[in-house]
């Protein structure tokens, strides 16, 4: 697991307020990486079908890769991702930051 390049990630409940920052890594979900630096985001289905773990991108979608995990299911608004599939693209600039409202946090 590289550390170098890696967006810093911020995981904000449905109000706004912090609940996690940590740096990302490029291996695992936004989900389960929010949950391992202690955000609960709720996770149901696991695999974009269901809504649960959705997700707006306050900043840094184009370092978001939207089916880094597995095909979304189910329709999302533009500045939406579904976290449970999500991850971050291989080719992201140093520094970058990515910041998530997690509608179901
Ligand atoms: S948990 Fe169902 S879409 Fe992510």
């Amino acid at each position: 697991m590289s550390t170098e390049n890696n967006p810093y990630i911020i995981v904000q409940d449905r109000n706004g307020g912090e609940m996690a920052n940590f740096e990302g890594n490029k291996d695992e979900s936004l989900c389960t990486q929010a949950q391992d630096a202690g955000a609960p985001v709720p996770m149901s289905c696991g695999v974009g079908a269901c809504r649960t773990c959705v997700a707006k991108v306050i900043s840094g979608m184009e370092f978001i890769d939207r089916e880094a995990v597995g095909p979304q299911m189910i329709d999302t608004e533009d500045d939406e991702v579904l976290t449970c599939i999500c991850g971050i693209k291989e080719e992201v600039r140093p520094g970058a930051e990515i910041c998530i409202r997690c509608e179901n946090l």
